[in-house]
């Protein structure tokens, strides 16, 4: 077994830091804001999860830019209140990479990807009309991690689900199944996943069901 302390990888012989391979799969959280002028923003971050489901509120991870500054969709958010979650299927694998390009502030990754956007229903937001799931998500708090690149730096947004999207095409006899949109999920390195195949397992002495 290595043992060792985060920031020493090189020393146990890891050739780049493996911690977002052992977390992982990572869900991805494709975060869809405007800014204070109607400009539309779309990127993806799998520092993404749902913390709670009553209410159902998510939270993403954003570092910042090299100088410090906040990344586009953490300005928006904080700046206008609302974003949207899209779910990345299989199908929009692609275009989820495009939109992690670092395009200036007001540029929008919607377009530069070639995806069209959807109204929501009761935010500003867009939400990526082929995703199969998008929520509607207003901004809860802000906190900040200490960085130890100086001078950039780590936040966690979390916000509240307001209201689901979802595609017919994903339902079966009432129940949602990942097999049908096949999320895409990030694992460490370049590494992705894709869920093609699920199993069932319930719990010990509880009712069997979804929790
Ligand atoms: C699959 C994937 C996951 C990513 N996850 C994160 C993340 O969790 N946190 C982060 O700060 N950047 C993450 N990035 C990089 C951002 O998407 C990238 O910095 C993007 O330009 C940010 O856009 P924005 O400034 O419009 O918010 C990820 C990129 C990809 C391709």
């Amino acid at each position: 077994m290595i043992f060792y302390k985060p920031g020493d990888h090189k020393e146990a012989g890891f050739k780049h830091d493996p911690f977002k391979a052992f977390i992982s799969p990572r869900p991805i959280g494709w975060i869809g804001s405007m800014d204070g002028q109607g400009r539309t923003n779309l990127a993806p971050y799998s520092f993404f999860n749902a913390m709670s489901s009553n209410p159902p509120v998510v939270v993403f991870g954003s570092g910042s830019q090299p100088d410090g500054s906040k990344k586009d969709s953490q300005r928006n958010v904080e700046e206008t209140g609302e974003f949207t979650v899209n779910i990345v299927a299989h199908a929009l694998k692609d275009e989820m990479n495009e939109t992690s390009a670092a395009l200036a502030h007001g540029e929008d990754e919607m377009q530069h990807a070639g995806l069209e956007g959807a109204p929501s229903n009761l935010i500003k937001p867009l939400r990526v009309a082929k995703a199969p799931i998008s929520m509607e998500c207003e901004y809860l708090q802000t906190v900040e991690i200490e960085c130890w690149a100086k001078p950039q730096r780590n936040f966690v947004i979390f916000g509240r689900v307001i209201g689901i999207h979802v595609s017919e095409e994903v339902i079966v006899d009432g129940i949602a199944k990942a097999e049908k949109w096949q999320p895409v999920s990030r694992l460490g390195y370049f590494d992705y996943a894709t869920v093609t195949e699920t199993f069932e397992m319930f719990r010990p002495k509880t009712a069997p069901g979804p929790t």
